[in-house]
């Protein structure tokens, strides 16, 4: 049976389809009135339905007793579908989590998948954590401080500095990916709430490069870590060979290809997630049919000492 909250937030988004309007409500007791829709791809239906349901990978080789694509190792991590193991998040309501990556890896931050349920609504990071929530699947409503509420759909996300009171809602069922880092203060620099949509993003120069680019998080010193929306056609691969001193968190959204981390060559695809550490050697190249997509933590603007 559909709630009505679900009913109306359905109702709005067909309303402000049509209308094409965009607007910011104030909520009454927490309810949300007229959530302002982050604009998003007009095909969200199927974007990114890899990552939640994964149909690449070959089913004999899934049922094998005891087989999985993923590894663990000290300077990366291979985190395939099909160990995902998912339990209640802790300040969550309705919400089953799978951490992918935290610091008993070796890593400053935690990425993790949230599938929120029915009428779901999520806690707060721990004090001093920032957090970025991307949605791969459904739609959350995002309340702030003020009580302003936004929409966000699939390929929509969200930036939450330390310590800003904020909740997620979700009517129907959605999946989030989500990263929080304890933030690196810098004196006289404050981050701010961001919104936004991937493809409203601007393509950047990859001097040297073929995939195409997006960052969508400022590059400013605010902000300690970036997320990258990296793009390839099949065939592309990185020209560079990286090994630095950033870790990553990744997760491939669309398409498959093969990823190498030190000396191992990795066949993957959509769902999958990589943990990076610094220094970790580190390539690309996409194959199949379809381009791929893949988003990418990575810390930034700091001294690493
Ligand atoms: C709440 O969100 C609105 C819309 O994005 C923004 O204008 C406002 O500054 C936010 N309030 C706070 C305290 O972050």
């Amino acid at each position: 049976m559909q709630s009505f909250s679900a009913f109306f937030a359905k109702s709005f988004l067909l309303l402000s389809t049509i209308f094409g309007f965009l607007s910011i409500a104030v909520t009454e007791e927490g309810f949300c009135i007229a959530p302002s829709i982050i604009e998003s791809n007009s095909n969200a239906e199927t974007l990114y339905s890899k990552v939640t349901n994964p149909t690449l990978s070959p089913t004999h080789l899934q049922d094998l007793p005891g087989f999985t694509r993923s590894v663990y190792k000290n300077d990366h991590a291979l985190i395939t579908p099909e160990s995902h193991v998912f339990s209640p998040l802790p300040e969550w309501s309705n919400t089953l989590g799978a951490y992918l990556v935290s610091p008993a890896m070796g890593a400053h931050f935690v990425m993790y998948i949230a599938k929120m349920q029915e009428s779901s609504k999520s806690g707060l990071p721990p004090k001093h954590v920032e957090r970025f929530v991307f949605v791969v699947q459904g739609l959350v409503t995002l309340t702030n401080v003020s009580g302003i509420c936004q929409t966000l759909m699939v390929d929509s996300f969200a930036y939450l500095p330390p310590n800003s009171k904020h909740h997620f809602e979700s009517y129907e069922s959605s999946t989030l990916v989500v990263f929080e880092r304890r933030y690196a203060y810098l004196e006289d620099h404050i981050p701010e709430p961001i919104v936004g949509s991937t493809n409203q993003q601007p393509l950047l120069d990859t001097p040297g490069e073929v995939f195409q680019l997006r960052k969508l998080l400022p590059t400013s010193l605010p902000y300690d870590f970036n997320i990258h929306i990296m793009d390839f056609q099949p065939g592309e691969f990185l020209n560079v060979k990286e090994v630095h001193y950033n870790q990553h968190g990744l997760l491939l959204l669309e398409g498959q290809g093969i990823y190498r981390l030190g000396d191992s060559w990795y066949p993957v695809e959509a769902g999958d997630a990589i943990w990076m550490a610094p220094f970790v050697p580190q390539w690309y190249a996409a194959l199949g049919k379809i381009p791929t997509r893949y988003l990418l933590y990575k810390d930034v603007n700091r001294n690493p000492l």
